[in-house]
């Protein structure tokens, strides 16, 4: 099975599915590639697919490795699969979730129940595995979601997307690498993207709270998935040119356990 994972280390590319290639960012694509057409088959797989299914084996792991596990789990197109295939997996190997916590990364304010991330989190996921309302956290239902996530011992897998714009959670271009859980205000190009879950861009929100880069970058591990033609650009960016504010997804290569999975 092909693994096209790149595990990102510093600003290096390493494809650990061959020993003797490691890419710098300039070309990771071109390295896959060559990879594909010489000792391995071009396998026309949908990756995205494969790339859910590793991330969702990935947390099931950790689950079992850490009854305890607590999680943040972000929302938004690209995760739908991963979540998809962690109730299969929750199904098929009774993978136990009593004493997980799971801390949704952000949630829009001034929205809809139906619109918000909590509700896209129970549908997606709680509501398929049976999982306990008391270990559901979101940050607009707690006051101190950094203290809270402390007592219960810290984050031990972050899995983000990633927007056009380079955010992770909702932090957006210019904020700072020492922020924690805040409300902050959506960046437009945000907003465009959400605006068709809102119908237009009138209803979409423009005031959201999310964990900070360091609320993120303190998870011991992060598992970044990132999806489509749209997306390539933007990761280039982020693990490219060293550290930029206004690439706020740039700070994640300050951690030492990051894996970006991307097609
Ligand atoms: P998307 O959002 O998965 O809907 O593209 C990703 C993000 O904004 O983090």
């Amino acid at each position: 099975m092909l693994h096209p994972i790149c595990t990102i280390s510093s600003e290096i590319y390493r494809l650990p599915y061959v020993h003797n290639i490691t890419a710098t960012m300039e070309a990771p694509v071109f390295a896959v590639c060559l990879i594909a057409r010489g000792s391995r088959k071009l396998i026309l797989t949908d990756k995205k697919n494969e790339l859910s299914m590793d991330a969702a084996n990935k947390i099931a792991a950790q689950i079992r490795s850490k009854p305890n596990t607590n999680l943040g789990l972000p929302t938004g197109r690209t995760p739908v699969l991963m979540y998809d295939y962690l109730v299969k997996l929750t199904e098929q190997e009774g993978l136990d979730w009593s004493r997980v916590n799971c801390f949704a990364l952000d949630e829009y304010l001034n929205t809809t129940a139906e619109h918000s991330f909590q509700r896209y989190l129970e549908t997606n996921l709680y509501d398929r595995i049976g999982f306990p309302k008391t270990n559901q956290h979101n940050p607009s239902m707690n006051d101190n979601y950094d203290a809270i996530i402390a007592q219960h011992g810290g984050l031990d897998l972050a899995i983000l997307g990633i927007g056009l714009n380079g955010h992770i959670a909702f932090n957006e271009p210019g904020t700072p690498r020492l922020s924690f859980t805040q409300c902050i205000w959506l960046d437009e190009v945000s907003r465009k993207a959400l605006s068709p879950t809102f119908g237009g861009m009138e209803a979409t929100p423009s005031k959201a709270v999310t964990m900070g880069i360091s609320t993120i970058l303190a998870s011991k591990q992060i598992i970044m998935l990132a999806f489509g033609q749209d997306k390539k650009e933007i990761v280039g960016k982020a693990f490219s040119n060293g550290i930029n504010p206004e690439i706020p997804a740039s700070f994640l290569t300050l951690h030492e356990h990051l894996t970006v999975l991307t097609d």
